[in-house]
C-alpha cells in the first residue's frame, strides 16, 4: 500500500506524528515538496526530534528516505540538521536527494527576508527560509539543481546566464550586494561536499526497486490552504502540498498512489498572515494556544487559533484528494465545557450563506463562521487506546465531523507521543 500524508488545513496538523506511525511499516519516505520551512516534531518515549527538510522515518534507522525533485534544500540547514541527527546517534545511512532537488542559494534567503522586513502591504509572514525565491527562479527557469553542482559545465553555464539577471535584481531592486561567479563557485563547492554522501544519481533504478512489492510513504509538508493553486493565495507557501504533489515531486507519478491521508486538528491553527475565518482572537484562542502549545517549530512564533472549520476543511478533502483523515489533538479539548464546528460561512455585508469555500479571499474578511456547538467531554483522554473506550461524546463529535466531510477518520490522536494513538476501523 502506497500511501501519501497531508496537511488539511494551514500546517502543523501534527502530520509528523502520523508520518512518524505509518513509516514503522514503510520501506521508502518520500518527501516531496516544500524545504526547511517545515518543522516536524515526532515524539518517541518523551523523547522530541525535530524535523525540518529529513523525512522523520530516518528515525527507524533502516529505511530509505528520499528528498524528491519537488523539494527545495537550502545546504547549510540541511547539514545542520543531519549533523543534529547524527549526534543523537540515527542512522542517516538511508538519506538520499533528488539530483532534480533545487538548491537554495544565499540571495534566495536575502530576498525573502528582505520582502517580508519591508513588505508595507501584502506581507506574507514567510519563513525567511528562501521558499518563495527558490521556487520563483525553478519556475523561471533560472535555478540550480543538486546536479547541478557535480557538473563544472552546466555551473559555468549557469553562472553566465543566471548570474547577471541576479545581479541587477539584487541591486537594482533590492538594494543588496550583488555576488562574484567565484563566490557563488566556491559555495557550490562546498554545497556539493555537503550534498555528497547523499545525492542519489541512481535514483531512477531505485523508484522502480520500491515500485513492486514494498510500501512506500509520500510525506507531505504544510498544508491544502497553504498551496500556491489551492491555497489562501497569495498567503500560501510556493510549492503543491495537496495530495497530487506528491505525484509531481517524488519521481512517481499518480498512480502508484493507492491512499491519500489529511491530517487535520480538532481545531485550527495558521502561522504568518492571510485570511482565517474561525479565528479566536479571545480567551478561548488563548486557552487552546496554551494547551495545545501552539508555537511555530520552525520559527517559534506564536500561531493563531480557532474552532474547527469544515467548510475549507470539505475543499481540502476535494482538492488535497483525501481518502481518509487523521484527527489529532483532540486531548487539547478535554477540560472544554463545549466545542464548535464551523459548517458554513455567512457574509456580513447581506447575509449570503456559503456552503462551500469561497476562493476569492479578499472578501475572507466580510465573512463570519455559522457554528454547531457540541458538549465537551470532561475526561482526560490521553491514556485512552481503544476507540470503543472514548467517550460517547467524544464519539458523537468523529461521527458528526465524518458526517460533515463525507470522509472517514481513521486515525484519532490523542497526545503527542506515538503511543498515544487510536487506529479506528472505517
Ligand atoms: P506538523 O508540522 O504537521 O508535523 O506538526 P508540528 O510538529 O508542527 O506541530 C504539531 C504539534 O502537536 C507537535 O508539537 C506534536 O508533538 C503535537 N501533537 C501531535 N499530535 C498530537 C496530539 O494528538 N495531541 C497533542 N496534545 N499534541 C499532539
Ligand atoms: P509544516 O510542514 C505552518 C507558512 C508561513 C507563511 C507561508 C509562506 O510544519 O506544517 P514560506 O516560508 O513557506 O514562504 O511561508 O507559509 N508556512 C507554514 N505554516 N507550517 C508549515 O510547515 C509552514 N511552512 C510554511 O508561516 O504563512
Ligand atoms: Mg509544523
Amino acid at each position: 500500500m502506497n500511501k501519501v500524508v497531508i496537511g488539511a488545513q494551514w500546517g502543523d496538523e501534527g502530520k509528523a506524528k502520523i508520518t512518524d506511525l505509518l513509516a514503522e511499516n514503510s520501506d521508502l519516505i518520500i518527501r516531496y515538496q516544500g524545504g526547511c520551512n517545515a518543522g516536524h516534531t515526532v515524539v518517541v518515549d518523551n523523547k522530541t526530534y525535530k524535523f525540518h527538510l529529513i523525512p522523520s522515518g530516518i528515525l527507524y534507522g533502516n529505511k530509505t528516505c528520499f528528498l524528491g525533485a519537488g523539494t527545495v534544500i537550502l545546504p547549510e540547514s540541511f547539514e545542520a540538521e543531519v549533523k543534529g541527527l547524527i549526534s543523537d546517534g540515527i542512522d542517516v545511512s538511508g538519506l538520499k536527494i533528488s539530483p532534480l532537488a533545487s538548491v537554495t542559494m544565499p540571495y534566495h534567503t536575502e530576498i525573502d527576508g528582505y520582502s517580508e522586513n519591508n513588505a508595507k502591504k501584502g506581507k506574507i509572514g514567510t519563513t525567511k527560509k528562501g521558499i518563495g525565491p527558490t521556487y520563483t527562479d525553478k519556475s523561471g527557469r533560472i535555478g540550480f539543481k543538486a546536479q547541478d553542482l557535480y557538473s563544472d559545465e552546466a555551473l559555468e553555464e549557469k553562472l553566465d546566464v543566471i548570474l547577471p539577471i541576479k545581479n541587477k535584481v539584487l541591486k537594482e531592486v533590492y538594494g543588496l550586494k550583488p555576488y562574484s561567479k567565484e563566490e557563488i563557485r566556491e559555495l557550490c563547492k562546498k554545497y556539493a561536499e555537503i550534498f555528497r554522501p547523499y545525492i542519489c544519481f541512481d535514483w531512477q533504478e531505485m523508484l522502480n526497486k520500491f515500485k513492486n512489492g514494498h510500501n512506500i510513504l509520500f510525506e507531505g509538508a504544510q498544508g491544502v490552504m497553504l498551496d500556491v493553486d489551492y491555497g489562501t493565495y497569495p498567503y500560501v507557501t510556493s510549492s503543491n502540498p495537496i495530495g497530487g504533489g506528491a505525484a509531481t515531486g517524488s519521481g512517481y507519478g499518480p498512480t502508484v498512489i493507492d491512499e491519500v491521508i489529511g491530517v487535520a486538528k480538532a481545531y485550527v491553527t495558521r502561522v504568518g498572515e492571510g485570511p482565517f475565518v474561525t479565528e479566536l482572537n479571545d480567551e478561548t484562542g488563548n486557552k487552546i494556544r496554551d494547551i495545545g502549545h501552539e508555537y511555530g517549530v520552525t520559527t517559534g512564533r506564536p500561531r493563531r487559533c480557532g474552532w474547527f472549520d469544515a467548510v475549507t476543511m470539505k475543499y481540502a478533502v476535494l482538492t488535497g484528494g483525501i481518502t481518509s483523515i487523521a484527527l489529532t489533538k483532540i486531548d487539547v479539548f478535554d477540560d472544554f465545557d463545549e466545542i464548535k464546528i464551523c459548517t458554513a460561512y455567512r457574509d456580513k455585508r447581506n447575509g449570503e450563506i456559503y456552503n462551500s469555500y469561497p476562493t476569492d479571499v479578499f472578501i475572507h474578511k466580510y465573512l463570519e463562521p455559522v457554528y454547531e456547538t457540541h458538549n465537551g467531554w470532561k475526561t482526560d483522554i490521553t491514556g485512552i487506546r481503544n476507540y470503543d473506550d472514548l467517550p460517547q461524546n467524544v464519539k458523537s463529535y468523529l461521527s458528526r465531523l465524518e458526517e460533515l466531510l463525507e470522509v472517514p477518520i481513521s486515525i484519532v490522536s490523542v497526545g503527542p507521543d506515538r503511543e498515544q494513538t487510536i487506529f479506528k476501523c472505517c
